[in-house]
């Protein structure tokens, strides 16, 4: 895992590139950021934020974690401030956070980790487990309290959910939840969102991966739920459905000149959602996301296209 020292001499070098001024610019000619309230206190966030699981964590295990600086310094300086981790992430959580406090942007940086130290497939979490591995996330953004923690994949929820009401409850925390991307637990994911007052879920929601938007988005705004939206390109799925293929004209109706924009604008303009957070280990392929916050957002009849479009293409 690298160290404090070793990124610093890493974010050193990587000086200059860092730079975006296509950022401002892109604030002047599309008007303000998105921006949805949380339910249960009307916060608001902007609608675009960063995941960090695949290539950023790929990137945060490596050698060279300098670009990850500049995703995350292009993600505030375009006016985002979702980052989802989670310590399941590998050194994701510890390297933005040591990139997050050396640039001294934790107060900028909306947080929002998991926890989960219950054996995959089920079975009992170790609560002294659990608070030691939430104790590692306040070490690594240094931000007390956090913004976000929620029980990762369903993970024994009321072993784990019990700590993080009692972390709210002392102030700790300012929002808890549970996440889980896995269609066949669904039931179970709203099961909790019945039966816990959760503040936030976080589910799998795609233009080519709409299941979520049958059961689970619409008991969130029933109930009142905050909504991250995870795996908005399928990780790699969606980008391999539309290789070699320009963006329709008609999605620029909609400022949807790239297919990132296209995709994340599809997941945003469903009520239900609060902030998407696409993955990413670019700059410039964060500027590309944070863009589609800007501007206009397909209605209902221009969604319906959006997804027919999509499901007419081949399957990756
Ligand atoms: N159960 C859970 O709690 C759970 C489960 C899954 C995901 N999540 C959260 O949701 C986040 C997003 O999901 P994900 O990471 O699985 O997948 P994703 O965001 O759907 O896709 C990430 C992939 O898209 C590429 N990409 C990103 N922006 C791009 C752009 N503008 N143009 C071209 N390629 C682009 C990335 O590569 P580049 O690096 O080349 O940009 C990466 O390969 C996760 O990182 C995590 O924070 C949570």
């Amino acid at each position: 895992m690298l160290s404090r020292r070793d990124y610093l001499k890493y974010s050193a070098l990587a000086g200059a590139a860092c730079a975006f001024p296509a950022s401002l610019l892109r604030a002047l000619e599309a008007g303000d950021i998105i921006k949805r309230a949380i339910p249960v206190t009307g916060e608001e966030l902007p609608v675009v934020g960063l995941g960090s699981s695949a290539t950023f964590r790929t990137v945060a295990q490596s050698d060279d974690v300098t670009a990850l600086r500049g995703v995350l310094q292009t993600l505030v300086e375009n006016g985002g401030t979702v980052f989802d981790t989670a310590p399941g992430y590998g050194a994701s959580e510890e390297v933005a956070g040591q990139i997050v406090q050396d640039l001294g942007l934790q107060e900028k940086v909306f947080w929002a980790t998991k926890v989960n130290v219950a054996p995959r497939g089920g079975g009992s979490a170790d609560p002294a487990a659990a608070r030691a591995q939430i104790d590692r996330s306040f070490e690594y953004i240094g931000k007390d309290p956090i913004d976000l923690i929620q029980v990762h994949n369903l993970g024994d929820v009321p072993t784990q959910m019990g700590i993080l009401k009692d972390l709210k409850e002392e102030g700790r925390v300012r929002y808890i939840g549970v996440t889980s991307t896995s269609s066949s637990r669904y039931p179970d994911l709203e099961q909790v969102m019945r039966d816990e007052s959760v503040d936030f879920i976080g589910v799998d929601y795609a233009v080519d991966n709409r299941e979520s938007a049958e059961s689970v988005l619409p008991l969130a705004q029933e109930l009142g739920i905050g909504v991250l939206a995870y795996v908005p390109f399928g990780r790699t799925r969606l980008w391999a459905r539309v290789r070699g293929l320009e963006v329709p004209d008609w999605a620029q109706e909609f400022g949807a000149d790239t297919w990132g924009k296209f995709f994340i604008k599809y997941v945003i303009s469903h009520p239900a959602i609060t902030c998407v957070t696409p993955a990413t280990s670019k700059p410039e392929n964060m500027l590309d996301n944070i863009g589609a916050a800007f501007g206009d957002l397909p209605d209902e009849a221009t969604r319906r296209r959006m997804a027919e479009f999509v499901d007419a293409l081949p399957s990756a």
